[in-house]
């Protein structure tokens, strides 16, 4: 069953029927402001952090499942009908009111047709400013004039998750609104500065800041009281819970459209609040900065672009995927209809490689994330696995920050270095790598030199934080010569503390071998010698000790047990350590293949690779968390998104293009654009996980868009199917592709020039290039930086 379609021209997704078992959402806003956006109205407002900078609530768990939100309600005043902009809340019947949705890149907009009354609603955040625009266009399709009332509705949240959630003690009597000269003002009194607002581009003819009030008793957003009655009440007060609501009647004779436009926004109607409302009330302005939010992508996406004999994955790969990457990487993990901003900050991990995959569309952002990480890496390397840079590194969000005198009780004050209890073992490793990744793209290898402090005492070169990410694991290797699992591994829920982990020991080698290629770059001989003398003990230490005759085992337990062998009845065979034992450079073919060939055996199914095979039915916490989940979901043998791009990467090293295309193609979300009834999430985004064959809901997708599958996807698409890779001294072009597909091309830009690649494909080859050329004479790769401005054409031929 499907509810939308793919409108690639103009990059949107289309919603044509509202009535999505989920709510789908969208990302608004690029810089400091966000609204997480469902396809209903549904959703919620942020200032830099979903903690402690929340603008607009959102009823986490809630019935119904999205709200509130920030709707536009439009009331017949003749007759006292009254409907939404967005199907929810009011909820009319769909065979009696037409509803769209288009999801675009930081843009959402709802149109709607009813009894003769079109209305569309525009919602973004524009670039320079901190205020969520609403462009409302309202059109008479009748023949008779008509009186409209329109009315603008949102829900004040306290500044902070806990505050909005818990502690009510303190939290109902924190904040206060009132409306002056047609600017509604939420005040949080208990944190100086701390303000929002509600404005419109017209002078309203009633409002009100109490929520309760124009919701009415014993009603919800379906049916206000004040919709209801066509009239807000005027209503404001201090403490209690908050509301903007903006009212205004129309009439509107047959054909006319009028625009209207509401503002909701940051800061105190005295500071932001009046210029925020004259600016804004020029609808050229709103086109303008729609404008403008156009353009920013438009530059982002010229970047790379790809034509492919493969509609999903250049649908994907133009468009969504990396939209999602961009996504994470700027809002980080905490922010979605999942994760209402109950958690804070970094994920030490997850920030790093989501800042590994779209390094050349936003280098500035990468950089900062980069920098803070950093920042919070412990001097002796490893880093910590959550943390908040804005709190680490002396920031503030939006004020209100003033210490509330409820005391929250902890178990442990301040934190041990020498105390490894909370240290994951991969955590830096993931930095030394997107570190290398960054100067290959920008070229900018005077970032190695710049001086960071560390989390704990002291400060150092970049260069030297790496070394020490990488000393770090190197002391923290276990009996058998590989590295310890400590805490966790990439997955959380292997949890085998002094036992050894296959994964991090292959991460590590990935990792030296990247920083020695640096080092290499740099001249530093003396590293070179000694990181890859460490990564040959290690290559040494793991071929010995975790084949298993026909695949790669997973690690050990503290106890010394095998994790992931063949004779174990679960957990028998786990994709992470074929994966990466390919990836590593460790498996050499005939391993590579053989441990690969098990993956595709054991793991494979229609809607990708499981994590592991057969799932734990039996809780051991020797292993760890893993074996306490349900069969089937997150770790414990789910279709865990973010690892299927590794194994087409493997599969890629391995040159087997069709199998590679086979597991791109079973995860794409695109694919599943017609099977809702099962995936149920948006077809337009990766999910956390997907039910494994082991669940009823099997191909049930949890768990939106807070996902390292986005930019993981994006870098296995791009730089090993279609095979655009930068390198220190250059562009290579190494793709892995079916052997029916007879050719492709991209568009790159790298350090300032653009390159055109063609690639034939004559001889109908999965992988190897024949020859190339760069604008007609023969070269060999790695092609190095042309001119600035340049445009390249490089024609590269397979066989
Ligand atoms: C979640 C976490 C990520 C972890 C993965 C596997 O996606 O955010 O850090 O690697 O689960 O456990």
């Amino acid at each position: 069953m499907r509810y939308g379609y793919f409108d690639d021209e103009r990059r949107e997704y289309v919603i044509e029927r509202a009535d999505v078992p989920v709510s789908w959402t969208n990302y608004l806003g690029r810089a400091k402001m966000c609204t997480v956006l469902g396809h209903n109205g549904g959703g919620y407002s942020f200032y830099e952090s979903a903690e402690r900078g929340r603008i607009t609530r959102f009823r986490a768990n809630g019935v119904p499942l999205d709200r509130p939100g920030h709707y536009v309600y439009l009331r017949d005043d003749e007759e006292g009908d009254y409907w939404s902009a967005s199907w929810q809340p009011v909820g009319k019947q769909l065979s009696k009111a037409k509803y769209e949705v288009r999801h675009g890149l930081s843009y959402t907009k709802f149109q709607c047709r009813y009894r003769g009354i079109e209305a569309e609603q525009l919602m973004f955040i524009p670039l320079g400013d901190d205020v969520e625009l609403w462009d409302v266009r309202i059109k008479n399709r009748s023949k008779r004039e008509r009186k409209v009332s329109v009315f603008s509705y949102a829900e004040f949240s306290l500044h902070r998750v806990a505050l909005d959630n818990q502690d009510f003690q303190m939290g109902l009597y924190a904040g206060g609104c009132s409306c002056k000269n047609g600017v509604i003002d939420y005040d949080f009194f208990y944190g100086p500065g701390v303000n929002h607002f509600m404005a419109s581009s017209f002078a309203p003819d009633s409002f009100d800041c109490v929520r309760d009030k124009f919701i009415g008793s014993y009603r919800s957003e379906t049916n206000p009281a004040a919709v209801e009655r066509g009239r807000c009440f005027n209503s404001e007060a201090l403490t209690g819970n908050h509301c903007g609501s903006l009212h205004k009647q129309l009439v509107l004779k047959p054909g006319e459209e009028k625009r209207v436009i509401f503002m909701l926004g940051v800061g105190s109607r005295e500071k932001s609040g009046y210029r925020i409302k004259k600016k804004f009330s020029q609808p050229v302005e709103v086109d303008k900065a729609f404008g403008k939010l156009g353009e920013h992508w438009r530059e982002k996406l010229e970047v790379l672009q790809c034509e492919c004999p493969d509609a999903g994955l250049s649908s994907m790969i133009n468009t969504w995927t990396l939209y999602q990457a961009e996504t994470c990487v700027t809002w980080s993990r905490f922010a979605s209809f999942v994760e209402v901003g109950g958690r804070t900050g970094l994920g030490y991990r997850d920030t790093a490689q989501d800042a590994m995959s779209v390094i050349h569309t936003n280098p500035e952002k990468c950089r900062q994330r980069i920098v803070e990480l950093l920042c919070g890496q412990s001097s002796t390397g490893f880093g910590l696995h959550l943390f908040d840079p804005l709190l680490l590194m002396g920031g503030e969000t939006a004020g209100g920050d003033a210490a509330l005198p409820t005391v929250v009780p902890s178990a442990k004050a301040g934190r041990d270095n020498s105390d490894l209890a909370d240290v994951c073992a991969d955590d830096a490793l993931w930095l030394v790598v997107t570190i290398c990744q960054f100067v290959r793209e920008t070229g900018d290898s005077g970032f190695w030199d710049e001086v960071v402090p560390f989390e704990d005492q002291g400060k150092a070169t970049v260069y030297e934080h790496v070394r020490r990410a990488l000393e770090f694991s190197a002391r923290q290797v276990g009996r058998s010569g590989i590295c310890k699992g400590l805490r966790a591994d990439w997955n959380d829920c292997i949890n085998l503390r002094g036992g050894e982990s296959a994964m991090v020991s292959f991460m590590f080698i990935w990792a030296l071998d990247n920083f020695v290629e640096a080092a290499g770059f740099l001249g530093r001989q003396g590293d070179v010698k000694k990181f890859r003398a460490i990564g040959e003990k290690m290559r040494v230490a793991c071929g010995k000790k975790l084949w298993d005759g026909k695949w790669f085992i997973r690690g050990f337990t503290a106890k010394g047990k095998k994790l992931g062998a063949q004779k174990d009845r679960q957990g028998k065979l786990f994709l992470n350590a074929q994966s990466w034992a390919v990836m590593s450079g460790l498996a050499e073919a005939k391993r590579g293949r053989m441990c690969m060939d098990a993956v595709k055996r054991h793991l494979f199914s229609r809607y990708g690779l499981h994590l592991l095979w057969p799932a734990f039915d039996k809780p051991d916490d020797d292993i760890g968390f893993v074996t306490r989940v349900y069969k089937g979901i997150k770790e414990n043998g789910s279709i865990f998104s973010h690892p299927n791009p590794w194994a087409i990467i493997a599969e890629c090293m391995l040159g087997r293009g069709e199998r590679a295309l086979e597991y791109y193609r079973a995860m794409n979300p695109y694919e599943q654009n017609d099977d809702i009834e099962n995936r149920q999430a948006e077809p337009y985004s990766y999910c956390q996980f997907v039910n494994g064959k082991d669940h009823a809901a099997f191909g049930r997708a949890n768990h939106p868009w807070l996902s390292g599958s986005a930019g993981w996807f994006y870098t296995a698409a791009t730089q090993y199917i279609l095979g655009v890779r930068v390198t220190f001294e250059g562009l290579i072009i190494d793709p892995c592709v079916p052997k029916e597909w007879s050719g492709f091309s991209v568009r790159r830009k790298w350090r300032g020039a653009t390159y055109e690649i063609k690639v034939k494909n004559p001889n109908g080859v999965c992988k190897g290039v024949k020859s190339v050329t760069l604008n007609g004479q023969a070269v060999k790769l790695p092609i190095g930086p042309q001119g600035q401005r340049s445009v390249n054409e490089i024609e590269v031929i397979m066989g």
